[in-house]
């Protein structure tokens, strides 16, 4: 045997063991994936060559051993506890008070407030260093040995770096990245298999494989908090030196944890979290506090099963089961007919929800969604409640599939589906009163005619009263038709009318908007507007020429034919005269000879701003006439880039083009826009 293959063996371990602390412990990786596959795949060679140098803690030795039929059984020598749970800010500043007392403290305690994590609890034994036996919870007292599976976790080292205690047992929770649980479920979908609910239970189900190989493949992750039985070492006096210690030995922690002082620094920390909640890697269920100092964990102890020096603050639930009591059809402004499941009211991601948009026919066939079924609702931080799937268990037998009405719920005109939309439309145009309340409604909203203090419940009395059938006829209310509604007096009569009459002088972007036409959102308005210059011009365009439309930059036979369509209707030829009859007037602009002030321009956009969506950024720049380029290019004259940008920023600085961020943007949008 080559001295030389003994050494070099050696070097890789200690590099590979080297390279896993940078990636897992330190999140700092050095080397790209490809260079840390290569050491690998040469420590594999050099082993096979040389079978006599392979040691169970070699890095290529991870998944060892064949599947086993079941798992053994491992009886803590420490039990895993629970923690008790909190949900409300009383709650915790209860728990707080108990500490103070009971440690005779006058001033504020620290904590140190780490990540609930969602996964798994492990335990793991090191002798003189080596991993030598993991098990995961269980009952607390015994669980089930998941050696062989634990040992393929890359964040568990096999060895602990520097001088290793006889025996230390850490103990931690083994969870799935969310970007690694989306692919395994992106997987699962492709091969038609079964995919996994949340994280979670995607760890759990990883861990607990009886084949090694299995668990290997599933990218686990792992954060220790905490020790059991721990020989030949006297743990330091804190919970962050504790652990502090623990990546030193080359075993990660959570970096998002924080010392904090009293009740109040632990809700801070806990409202912070929640902030951040989404932006996390890893999927969260709340924070943990525990006492900072190790001497006053143990004066405090435990009471049943578990401990008084810690406390578990759970976010609201984000999922939650309730049953469909109905599902009806909302009619909107355009006629789109929409399912909306009403529900047994139910307490979810902090609110009550009863009500969740089912968005259109073909989702309510491809969730199969019935009356009376049980279903999971899902809110998470502020986005809108989902319904994400029916427990088909729970379905009463004689539940039959919806149907798509063939009338509209409101006028009770036709209803249709043409082939290959998702979305169904109510036929009865303006004729239709519930079209007529949400057209009425756009009419009014802040970005269209701006007419403040009508809202939704005032247009519902205004329409269903039959005092105004179309937008025009907000022009012709009186102070006495005012009167009469509910919750309506004198003065705020009064200021509605005001309202009302100020509308009177606009653009004609913002009228080209309220009108409602489909496809024609505030950009496109604003670039029609300006191609045009007025509204003549355009209408004419519209109707007899509409590939004129497809002129405007961006624009093309979508909106045109929408926009023609619109136009060659009398019954919206009849609104617009009755508008400037009323008095609904604007500014007339050159056409297009006021080219837009962007004309010309190209711009890239890259990475994610922290304030608006791609999608807004694009429609902006295009509305003032910009190009939005995919790739950056001499051509480029402005590089829009957010966070995470990657080699398009790196290549327009090498091209020299200028950078903008999202305030950089926003100024030079603002400074064109009118
Ligand atoms: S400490 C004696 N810290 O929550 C204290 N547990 O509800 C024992 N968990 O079984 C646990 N993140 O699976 C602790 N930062 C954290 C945690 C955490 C998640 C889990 C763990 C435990 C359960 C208790």
């Amino acid at each position: 045997m080559s001295p030389g293959a003994r050494a070099r063996i050696a070097a890789l371990r200690t590099e590979i063991a080297h390279h896993d602390y940078r990636y897992y412990v330190l999140d700092d990786p050095e080397i790209p994936d490809a260079e840390y596959d290569r050491l690998m795949q040469e420590l594999k060679a050099l082993e096979a060559a040389h079978p006599e140098l392979v040691t169970p803690d070699s890095p290529t030795q991870r998944i060892a051993g064949a599947p086993s039929a079941a798992f053994g059984e491992v009886v803590h020598e420490v039990p895993m506890l629970s923690l008790d749970n909190a949900f409300s800010d009383e709650e915790v500043a209860a728990f707080d008070r108990r500490a103070r007392e009971r440690l005779e403290q006058a001033g504020p305690l620290e904590y140190w407030a780490e990540p609930k994590l969602d996964g798994l609890a492990v335990t793991a034994i090191y002798r003189n260093g080596r991993l030598e036996r993991a098990a995961t919870r269980g009952d607390g007292f015994k669980g089930e040995d998941v050696t062989p599976n634990v040992r393929t976790i890359r964040a568990f080292p096999l060895r602990l770096r520097g001088k290793a205690p006889q025996v230390l047992e850490v103990r931690g929770e083994v969870f799935m990245p969310l970007k690694s649980f989306e692919r395994l479920n992106r997987e699962a979908e492709a091969r038609s298999e079964k995919t996994f609910v949340n994280p979670r239970n995607a760890a759990a189900g990883s861990l607990r494989q009886l084949d090694p190989r299995v668990t290997a493949a599933r990218q686990l992750r792992m954060y220790c908090y905490g020790l059991g039985t721990v020989r030949g070492w006297s743990p330091p006096g804190r919970q962050s030196e504790m652990l502090e210690a623990l990546k030193a030995w080359g075993l990660p922690v959570c970096p998002d944890s924080a010392r904090v002082r009293g009740a109040e620094g632990c809700l801070r920390y806990f409202r912070e979290m929640g902030e951040r909640r989404a932006q996390l890697a890893y999927q969260i269920d709340g924070v943990v506090y525990k006492l900072e100092r190790l001497a006053d964990q143990e004066r405090l102890g435990f009471v049943s099963r578990a401990p008084r020096w810690a406390l578990a603050h759970k976010f609201p639930a984000e999922e939650a089961m309730t049953r469909v009591r109905a599902i009806e059809w909302q009619v909107g402004r355009t006629g789109a007919v929409t399912p909306v499941a009403r529900l047994e009211p139910v307490f979810v991601g902090g609110v009550t929800v009863s009500n969740v948009t089912l968005h259109n026919f073909d989702e309510v066939q491809r969730k199969d969604v019935r009356v009376g079924d049980t279903v999971v609702i899902r809110r998470a931080g502020d986005v809108i409640p989902e319904l994400v799937r029916v427990i088909p268990e729970r379905r009463a037998a004689h539940a039959a599939p919806v149907e798509l009405p063939k009338r509209c719920p409101v006028c009770h005109s036709q209803v249709l589906k043409p082939e290959g939309e998702a979305v169904a439309r109510c036929t009865g145009g303006f004729s239709c009163p519930a079209q007529r309340q949400e057209s009425i409604r756009h009419f009014a909203s802040r970005l269209a005619m701006d007419i403040e203090g009508l809202g939704e419940k005032l247009v519902a009395q205004l329409v269903e009263g039959g005092l105004v059938r179309s937008p025009a006829d907000l022009y012709g209310l009186t102070a006495a038709q005012l009167e009469g509604l509910e919750r309506m007096g004198e003065k705020s009569g009064a200021n509605l009318l005001e309202a009302i009459e100020r509308s009177k002088r606009t653009t004609l972007a913002r009228l080209l908007y309220a009108l409602g036409i489909r496809e024609v959102g505030e950009a496109t308005a604003l670039a029609l507007a300006r191609h045009f210059g007025d509204l003549d011009a355009l209408i004419e365009a519209a109707r007899s020429d509409p590939a004129q439309i497809e002129q405007v930059p961006d624009l093309g036979p979508v909106v045109a034919a929408e926009l023609h369509a619109f136009f060659a209707a009398p019954a919206h030829r009849e609104l617009i005269e009755r508008l400037r009859e009323a008095g609904v007037s604007w500014e007339k602009l050159e056409p297009r000879a006021a080219a837009l002030p962007l004309a010309g321009r190209t711009f890239v956009l890259t990475g994610t701003l922290p304030g608006m969506t791609r999608h807004e950024a694009q429609e902006a720049l295009s509305a003032l006439g910009a190009k939005v380029a995919g790739s950056v290019s001499k051509k480029t004259n402005y590089l829009v880039a957010g966070e995470a940008s990657g080699s398009k920023l790196q290549k327009a600085r090498e091209l020299g083009i200028p950078i903008l961020d999202e305030a950089g943007l926003r100024s030079l949008l603002g400074a064109h826009r009118r």
